[in-house]
């Protein structure tokens, strides 16, 4: 019996219950079902290492989460899943801080479920052999969140899809992350230049199904880049779409990618809009990208004035990357930290010879792995993308 992973499941719809247990995959575990009022009887009796909350609603389920925390407080800290008969954002939100691990709409992330609870079945029977139980399962077991990458800059030009599309190709073949970019100039859009991909599809897709947007909706609009096999979430070019869409479409598409996606990366245009402003709001950390010339850097000390009157928090998340840098730069790198408070993360010189050959071609600047004669500017880019990944 100790060694068996135990998982309970918490719903108070009867029905509903008896129909999960014969969808979930519970090998080589055993599932037991109680409804709320069994709650404080059970919990302590069966101490569960896996617990599924099913469709409670918001203030319950973090007095819930809480509470058999606080019951287990000596033994193995449980992992939670929750699982939704709908979507709800705010609901979300509030879980993941009170410490549910993961969160599923079913029926149609059914699939997910199962193959996560698996995960966590392996993982958890991993410790229990080994022993470990006292390591806190949270970090080992936790479905690395998506973190959502940006990359933003007042001034037009400065490099953000070159930068952001090699960026993400980058991290999709230095690690073993399951990565996402997405093109979000939605009236211009253009990404796939640099990606050597047609656009055959794109995200205008998702319009119509934007009230019920789940992970499947996702993964059957995103275009495969042949090489690194990045997933690429394509502008749809189109003014009329661009209308259409609307700062809380952009928040849910983003919403929806984090959780389906290990990392995502977006390319955020440069004009402010209340879309922008939510692209921005969503990103876990926002790469910066300027130019070292005057224009460029008076332009980041008002787009740092406008943060503050929007609020957006810019601490521990805004970070400079100089681009385009030159010998026959009349300012130097140093010259900036008078103006700019932010550490710079990166500096990435101007490599004509690299970039406008591919470019050309129709070819991206990263390709694989172990690649001899890479550009210049991909080099830089590798560096920069390990020393983060670390
Ligand atoms: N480090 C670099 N070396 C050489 N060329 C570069 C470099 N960075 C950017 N470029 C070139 O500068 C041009 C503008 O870059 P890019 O389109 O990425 O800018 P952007 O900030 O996305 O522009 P927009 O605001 O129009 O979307 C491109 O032709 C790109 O190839
Ligand atoms: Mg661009």
């Amino acid at each position: 019996m100790d060694n068996q992973v135990r998982i309970l499941l918490i719903s108070n719809d009867y029905n509903r219950s008896e129909e999960l247990i014969l969808q979930l995959n519970t090998d080589n575990a055993v599932i037991q079902a109680i409804t709320s009022n069994e709650v404080a009887r059970e919990v302590s009796r069966v101490t569960p290492h896996i617990v599924l909350v099913h469709a409670y609603d918001g203030n319950a389920a973090t007095e819930l989460i809480q509470y058999i925390q606080q019951e287990l407080a000596e033994n193995f800290p449980p992992i939670f899943i929750y699982l939704a008969d709908q979507q709800n954002f705010s609901l979300l939100r509030n879980l993941l801080r009170e410490g549910m691990q993961d969160y599923f709409v079913l029926p149609e992330e059914l699939d997910s479920l199962n193959e996560r609870l698996q995960q966590a079945v392996h993982a958890v029977t991993e410790q229990l052999t080994s022993k470990k139980e006292t390591i806190a399962t949270e970090h080992a077991l936790k479905k690395r969140k998506g973190r959502i990458h940006s990359f933003y800059s007042g001034k037009g030009g400065v490099g953000k899809t070159l930068l952001s599309t090699l960026y993400a190709q980058t991290v999709k073949l230095e690690s073993t992350a399951d990565v996402l970019f997405i093109d979000l100039n939605i009236q211009y859009g253009g990404a796939e230049t640099f990606l050597g991909v047609d656009r055959i599809r794109s995200y205008a897709e998702l319009l119509p199904v934007m009230d019920e947007l789940n992970e499947s909706h996702i993964r059957n609009v995103a275009v495969k880049e042949p090489y690194s096999k990045l997933d690429l979430l394509l502008s749809p070019q189109d003014a009329e779409i661009e209308e259409r869409m609307t700062d809380e479409h952009i928040t849910r598409l983003l919403r929806t990618c984090s959780r389906a996606y290990d990392i995502v990366i977006v390319d955020i245009p440069s004009y402010m809009d209340a879309k922008t402003f939510s692209a921005l709001e969503e990103s876990e950390i926002i790469h910066y990208v300027m130019t070292l010339d005057t224009p460029s850097i008076t332009l980041f000390k008002r787009v740092q004035d406008l943060f503050t009157r929007l609020r957006l928090d810019t601490e521990d998340r805004l970070q400079v990357v100089m681009n385009r840098l030159e010998r026959s730069n009349e300012l130097l790198p140093s010259d900036v930290n008078e103006f700019i408070s932010f550490s710079i993360a990166a500096k990435i010189r101007e490599d004509k010879k690299g970039v406008l050959p591919s470019i050309n071609k129709g070819e991206p600047l990263r390709k694989e792995i172990k690649e001899k004669k890479l550009p210049a500017i991909s080099k830089q880019v590798r560096k920069w993308v390990v020393s983060q990944l670390k």
